[in-house]
């Protein structure tokens, strides 16, 4: 019954395209920029998949992006992931980019998005549209992020939203007011990572100095009933991400994820992958992995699509597509 959870129509709402960058591919481009990688080989790059906490995982992630140089590097990348993404029902796919991550090693910004933007461009021919979300580094300091933001404000073709990402504690969401105030104000979106290591003043940081539409992870808003209420009430949608928050450490086992009460809270939540090649799955496998642990029906699945699509950035016709085409999977026989 869930094994065709990877072809329900969907939208990834919560995927670093960095967190995209699979061992093969990134031999591949060190090669061909001629960097040597701290690794011997995909299998002992793989085996350095062990994290303890977020921060143990971001320093691998950050060390990684090194091979990524040029242009045609982020547009592979992103590629790499139209593919993939395809091939697992998503349909819809908002990419996070960490441009701090590149420009303070001396990458362009312009070649950063240049590349993404025809990665997503192409997705077209795959049925897939797609849009990018400029993240600030939360943990480095706002000049850094008031830079890239000068930049990219002069040209915000394939920028849907601004996102806030890094370590969370101890880097509260409001120094980064007024960059969202004046994005906001350009008409982009606003979304930002909270509650995933960081306790729900976190979430209410980015709600009340933000603007958050969204919030990504948002699990431990379950710990202030009056912050639920509000998020219930105001229909904020929560990107979970529950094959990241287990290899993170954000919770013990997929079998103790919050997941089924964020859902009897009435909360408005999607299931996502954030960081796929270093977690162990993309959209469609995460879904499949709660389907299975939490035994969800056909109807739930299609509940958990269905809110992917209306908490996207996408167009209402474009919304209306996917919607049509959840309500087909739904009335299919899975067997
Ligand atoms: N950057 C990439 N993945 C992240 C995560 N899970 N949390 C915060 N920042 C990130
Ligand atoms: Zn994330």
């Amino acid at each position: 019954m869930t094994a065709d959870a990877l072809l329900l129509p969907k939208a990834e709402l919560h995927l670093h395209i960095e967190g995209t960058l699979e061992p093969e591919l990134a031999f591949e481009l060190a090669a061909r920029n001629g960097i040597t990688l701290p690794f011997g080989s995909v299998e002992e790059l793989r085996a350095a998949y062990s994290f303890t906490d977020l921060q143990s995982f971001l320093d691998l992630y950050y060390a990684c992006m090194d091979v990524l140089r040029t242009r045609e590097d982020f547009r592979d990348l992103a590629a790499a992931y139209f593919e993939r993404a395809a091939a697992e029902g998503v349909r819809h796919a908002e990419l996070f980019f960490d441009a701090q991550a590149h420009t303070s090693r001396g990458v362009a910004y312009a070649d950063v998005v240049g590349g993404l933007r025809d990665a997503v461009d192409d997705a077209a021919r795959l049925g897939v549209s797609g849009s990018l979300i400029l993240s600030f580094l939360r943990d480095a300091p706002v000049e850094q992020a008031e830079a890239v933001w000068a930049e990219a404000r002069r040209d915000l073709a394939g920028i849907v939203g601004v996102g806030l990402d890094s370590a969370e504690v101890g880097n509260p969401p409001g120094k980064f007011a007024a960059i969202y105030a004046e994005a906001r104000a350009l008409g982009l979106h606003a979304v930002a990572h909270a509650g995933e290591e960081g306790g729900p003043e976190y979430v209410w940081g980015a709600l009340r100095d933000l603007g958050a539409e969204r919030i990504d992870h948002g699990i431990r808003s379950l710990e202030d009933p009056e912050l639920v209420r509000h998020l219930v009430e105001h229909r904020v949608p929560l990107t979970v991400c529950p094959f990241s928050n287990v290899r993170l450490r954000a919770v013990d086992t997929l079998a103790v994820h919050p997941l089924p009460e964020m859902l009897s809270a009435g909360l408005h939540v999607t299931v996502n992958s954030d960081d796929p090649a270093y977690f162990g799955g993309y959209a469609g496998q995460n879904l499949q992995a709660v389907a299975e642990q939490f035994g969800l029906s056909r109807g739930d699945l299609a509940t958990l699509a269905r809110n992917s699509v209306t908490a996207s950035f996408a167009s209402a016709q474009r919304q209306a597509e996917l919607l049509a085409d959840i309500d087909t999977w739904e009335a299919a026989d899975g067997a």
